[in-house]
């Protein structure tokens, strides 16, 4: 217990060290740092809750490899700085939806476009396999230009969005971050890449070109560094990134992506707590049911999966990528 608690206190004066020298050597955002506690503060915190992070962080030592210890800080209606579509609002219900991009977003858009336009949305909900990404249905240009999209940045105007008294029900699905990003890797680096070069800096489906300098990519993003950026790469983005979680992570509930009943039990909650019609929910519950079902087998994540776990230099470096995640969200690797 003893030492435990030394350690926490090391890694929270580390961090904070760390974020002050960044503040220093940058000379930006004293205010924001002041106003609000900025992204680093919220680190801090978080570290201290876990235990479990503070043991990883001592068996991760290489010092040549940096911990991505804060967000470039986009606010929640910059959210198209990092992809399309990342929120819905639906007003009726009060339902506000941000999405992270790999934890069945597609699936989320299709049922929330749903309950918003039946008509509308019927086709996709009914008839499209919804994983393949929503661009050119109606529901994609909604939520990416259109009446979604100008309904949720109608409502994100109003500066208390987040504030307990609008009444609003916050929520996002999280999902570990190593299986995170082998599903990223799989499907944009080993199913896409080899169609174009520019995409996971050429690396195509090799681990150990693409690791490394994802983590650059990301380090430099995260410290407002100028990068170029690629189609798709938001895909990679610490999940910390997104919904403006370094300032209003309290007000988000989360739920825990799985491929079991459990997950797709709490969706449907979260929609009867909402006060959807019950015979909508009913539908929504019987196709989530099927959906998961049919996801059957995930060999070539696995493949992926078994070599970054039996190369400790991969391990470390998505570890020290995806660290506000595992801290922040309480996964271990
Ligand atoms: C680094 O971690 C390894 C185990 O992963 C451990 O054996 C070693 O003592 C650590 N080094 C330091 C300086 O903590
Ligand atoms: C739904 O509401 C109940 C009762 O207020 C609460 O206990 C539960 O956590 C809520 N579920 C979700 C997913 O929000």
């Amino acid at each position: 217990m003893g030492t435990q608690h030394k350690n926490v206190s090391f890694v929270a004066i580390f961090t904070a060290l760390a974020c002050i020298a960044v503040y220093i050597l940058t000379f930006t955002e004293f205010d924001a740092l002041i106003e609000d506690g900025g992204s680093c503060s919220n680190t801090n915190r978080n570290i201290r809750r876990s235990p479990a992070v503070v043991e990883d962080m001592k068996r991760f030592n290489n010092t040549a490899i940096r911990t991505i210890l804060r967000t470039p800080g986009f606010r929640w209606f910059d959210d198209a700085l990092i992809s399309p579509q990342n929120n819905i609002y639906l007003e009726k219900y009060k339902l506000h939806y941000c999405k992270i991009d790999k934890n069945m977003g597609s699936t989320m858009q299709a049922i929330l476009c749903f309950i918003d336009d039946q008509r509308l949305h019927a086709d996709l909900f009914f008839n499209q396999p919804w994983n393949a990404g929503l661009d050119g249905t109606p529901c994609g240009i909604s939520t990416a230009s259109d009446t979604l999209r100008q309904r949720f940045l109608k409502a994100a105007e109003y500066y208390r969005f987040f504030d307990e008294d609008a009444g609003i029900y916050h929520f996002s699905i999280i999902r570990n971050p190593l299986s995170r990003f082998i599903s990223a890797f799989v499907d944009i680096c080993v199913n896409r890449a080899p169609f174009d070069g520019q995409i996971c800096f050429g690396c195509g489906s090799n681990l150990g070109c693409f690791v490394p300098q994802l983590h650059d990519f990301l380090y430099k993003q995260s410290e407002h560094l100028p990068i170029q950026r690629w189609s798709l790469d938001w895909h990679f983005f610490p999940q910390s990134w997104y919904c403006d979680y370094d300032r209003h992570i309290d007000k988000y509930h989360f739920i825990r992506y799985g491929r079991n009943e459990q997950f797709w039990r709490q969706i449907v909650q979260v929609f009867r707590n909402s006060s959807v019609e019950p015979h909508l929910v009913s539908v929504i519950e019987e196709k989530l049911k099927t959906k998961t079902a049919a996801h059957a087998t995930f060999t070539k994540s696995d493949d992926y999966e078994k070599i970054v776990r039996d190369s400790p230099i991969l391990l470390e470096y998505l570890y020290k990528i995806y660290f506000l995640d595992f801290s922040w969200f309480g996964y271990r690797i």
